[in-house]
């Protein structure tokens, strides 16, 4: 096979650059190592940036989410199980866009289906060549068969644990990374969502996060050890522990019911540099995680894929210095997001050797950001996501 950019990864961000790509005229294969159905079937993440919603416009993959989706004009915040808004709407003239990953995945495929894109699924054994010359190459097996797909560039969208990143040698990337001494327990269960509004709380006994799908769809996060065995929180359990760390009146009204998916995951913060490597470029999570706690991993996966798809486009254009803007420009919002992340997760856990006066000043931090107009500005500007 020969293409102009070899996408290694069809998750959203490989999704997203292959349709824009195409929308613009440049020809694009997807390698994808699992079965759709193992993509689609991940929870992940819920918020989206209008930033991401106007790139999905843009991809002609946004008509089920103006449908579907639910716009939110606040968020609230809480601490000492008392909650306040921070107003989006009124602060910054920004708005989020509630709507599950899975489903602006189903939205990208459907697109790419309808454009007859090229997406291999199962290619086992992926392999990058060349990426110092200029004629770059990739090898995959697929039912037992080796394939090769020339190209003129190699998209690196292939998530923390892919092969692209690892594919840079020693000594040519630099990586940052803060580890989290704790892990989110999520659930997902058919029930009311407990608030109209998503509630990030701060609670002496950890972290509590209340999100939803839609009216009959909740989702639902507690801090935990990382280490915890999944089979010591039962449903009751959870409910219990999840309902002592929320405002009063949403732990009074709580509906209640049999969880439908339930997994502890680790937080991290980790950014590699640069994002190139002669032909390869990374994007999403290849290159950079974030604790889910500002809500930020789907939305810079997007950032990315815009700054990536204007150079691609500049370069074929004619522009030969384009792509060396994409890693500096990227990493520059990138950082931002990683301060907000870290700021937020800092800010609302509780850490293991965190005393009475750590309390103390995250409790403070809090009741600044109820009072003050110009600290609600600045989180509800990097809430609602920097400009691109
Ligand atoms: P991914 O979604 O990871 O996609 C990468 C794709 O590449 C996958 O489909 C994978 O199968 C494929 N791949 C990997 N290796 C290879 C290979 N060698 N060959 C071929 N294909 C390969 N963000 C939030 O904002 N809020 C959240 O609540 C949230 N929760 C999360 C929970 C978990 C468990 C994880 C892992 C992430 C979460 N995130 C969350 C982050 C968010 O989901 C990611 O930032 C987003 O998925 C990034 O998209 P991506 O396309 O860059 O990477
Ligand atoms: C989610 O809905 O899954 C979600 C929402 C906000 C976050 C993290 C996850 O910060």
């Amino acid at each position: 096979m020969r293409t102009q950019v070899c996408i290694i990864g069809g998750g959203p961000s490989g999704l997203l650059l292959s349709q824009l790509l195409h929308l613009a005229g440049i020809d694009s294969v997807i390698l994808e190592r699992h079965t759709r159905d193992h993509v689609l079937s991940r929870i992940r993440a819920g918020v989206l940036e209008w930033g991401t919603v106007e790139m999905l416009e843009k991809a002609q993959a946004a008509r089920r989410l103006h449908e579907e989706g639910f716009p939110h004009d606040g968020v609230l915040l809480s601490a000492q199980n008392r909650a306040f808004r921070i107003d989006f709407k009124a602060l910054t003239g920004k708005r989020i866009m509630v709507y599950g990953q899975t489903e602006v995945t189903q939205d990208l495929y459907d697109a790419r289906d309808a454009a007859g894109g090229t997406i291999v699924h199962e290619a086992q054994g992926v392999a990058l060549h060349g990426l110092d010359g200029d004629a770059p190459h990739v090898t995959y097996v697929k039912d037992g068969t080796e394939h090769r797909v020339d190209c003129d560039f190699i998209a690196g969208c292939d998530g923390y644990h892919g092969v692209s990143r690892a594919s840079i040698p020693e000594g040519k990337i630099r990586q940052f990374e803060r580890i989290y001494p704790f892990g989110w327990l999520g659930v997902l269960s058919r029930t009311p969502p407990v608030s109209d509004e998503l509630i990030y709380a701060n609670h002496p006994r950890g972290f509590a996060l209340c999100s939803m799908r839609n009216e009959n769809l909740s989702r639902y996060y507690i801090q935990v050890p990382v280490d915890d065995p999944i089979g010591k929180w039962t449903d009751t359990a959870f409910w219990d522990e999840l309902r002592r760390r929320l405002p009063n009146e949403a732990a009074e009204r709580m509906a209640t019911g049999a969880s439908i998916e339930k997994a502890i995951v680790p937080l991290r913060s980790f950014v590699a540099e640069p994002m190139r490597h002669g032909r390869l470029f990374l994007v999403g999570d290849a290159a950079h995680i974030v604790p889910p706690t500002g809500a930020k991993g789907l939305n810079l996966a997007a950032s990315d894929v815009h700054y990536l798809h204007e150079a691609l486009v500049a370069h074929y254009g004619g522009d030969r210095l384009a792509l060396d803007h994409y890693s500096p420009r990227a990493l520059a919002r990138i950082w931002q997001a990683i301060r907000f992340s870290w700021w937020m997760t800092t800010t609302l856990h509780r850490f293991p050797d965190q005393g009475e006066f750590a309390q103390r000043i995250q409790e403070s931090e809090l009741a600044h950001l109820a009072n003050s107009a110009t600290a609600q500005t600045e989180f509800a500007e990097n809430y609602t996501g920097l400009p691109y």
